[in-house]
């Protein structure tokens, strides 16, 4: 089993300036809203969105050392990132991240709400100075993605007729937008080719996908202890996700079970016992490996270097990971 932290050594120098800026930067304008925000930094999540960043920076600059501005992009995505855990929390109404209380149980959903509205802005702001108007476009229409993620998952709660398809497309827009544009930015900033640069978007597209299908997985087969956040809480809030979308394929019952909520007592466990005893956590892990593939395939035009290497290895992480 690889973990995150070993996997990212090409950057690992480089996280760690992220780390210590991430903090400045958030400010100490709004003490409450501060210490909402570096609350969650604090706590450290795997990084792995602003490792992709700097490992795509280093894998297009080879011989060249990192701009500030790679940095920053670096740092903005983690920020983008944050900001919209901090909102997921409050519409999923979760007690624990990464580990520790989540910002509304520590200080309400309105400190919640503010201060995922001020991380977002925040970062909006270091965007617009970077100077690259593509770079400004690339984000922006990430912050515009995960709103949209967000309400095509809202609207389709308990929605057992949901295709795999739109549950992909949502999929899409709460994860892989982020990871995709962020990749893509980070190419921009290297003065790459429309090619190389579309090929890095698409890296970051299946990775994301990936990495999305497989959180849905561990939902069902982890624990709160391990994940740092609940487990189980999909299913139960209505978020039909990979797993239960193949299950439903085989289980008649299940459909019954989530047409009415879950509303007797065994209802939910006797679902997540159909999903269990179903092919469909097999057949969303096969899913997965499909865009994992697709990912690594991306990177064939890249010049071979250690962050493309890492780049390729991250792929196999994705699908093993256990938290
Ligand atoms: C959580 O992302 C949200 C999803 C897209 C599943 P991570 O699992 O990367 O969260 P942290 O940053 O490590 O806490
Ligand atoms: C990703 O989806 C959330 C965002 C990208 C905001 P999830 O809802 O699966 O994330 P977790 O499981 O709460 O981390
Ligand atoms: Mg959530
Ligand atoms: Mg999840």
């Amino acid at each position: 089993m690889t973990s995150a932290t070993s996997l990212f050594s090409p950057v690992e120098d480089d996280l760690r300036v992220l780390n210590q800026n991430l903090r400045q930067l958030v400010g100490a304008r709004h003490p409450i809203l501060f210490a909402a925000a570096d609350h969650l930094f604090q706590a450290g999540g795997k990084q792995l969105r602003p490792a992709i960043v700097l490992l795509v920076s280093r894998a297009t600059i080879t011989g060249q050392d990192l701009t500030p501005r790679h940095r920053r992009l670096a740092e903005i995505t983690e920020m983008i990132h944050t900001a919209s855990l901090v909102h997921d929390d409050v519409l999923d109404e979760s007690e624990i991240r990464r580990g520790i209380p989540t910002v509304h149980s520590s200080f309400g959903n309105r400190v919640a709400v503010l201060a995922g509205d001020f991380l977002f802005a925040q970062s909006s702001w270091y965007l617009a100075n970077l100077d690259n108007l593509e770079v400004v476009k690339l984000l922006s229409q990430v912050i515009m993605d995960l709103a949209e993620g967000e309400i095509q998952q809202g609207l389709s709660r308990f929605d057992a007729d949901l295709s795999i398809e739109a549950y992909l497309e949502k999929s899409y827009y709460k994860t892989a937008s982020l990871i995709a544009n962020s990749s893509k930015a980070a190419a921009v900033l290297s003065d790459m080719s429309s090619d190389i640069a579309n090929d890095v978007y698409h890296y970051g597209r299946d990775l994301g996908l990936a990495f999305q299908i497989v959180d849905d997985i561990l939902d069902f087969t982890s624990s709160t202890e391990t994940l740092g956040k609940p487990a189980v809480s999909d299913l139960q809030s209505g978020n039909l996700t990979a797993p239960v979308l193949y299950a439903l394929e085989e289980q008649t019952p299940l459909e019954t079970l989530i047409a009415r909520e879950f509303a007797e007592p065994d209802d939910l466990d006797r679902a997540i016992a159909l999903i269990q005893e179903s092919r469909g956590i097999e057949r969303a892990r096969t899913l997965a490996a499909e865009h994992a593939h697709l990912a690594v395939k991306r990177l064939d035009r890249l010049p071979a270097s250690e962050s493309r290497q890492t780049l390729i290895r991250l792929a196999d992480y994705v699908l093993s990971r256990v938290y």
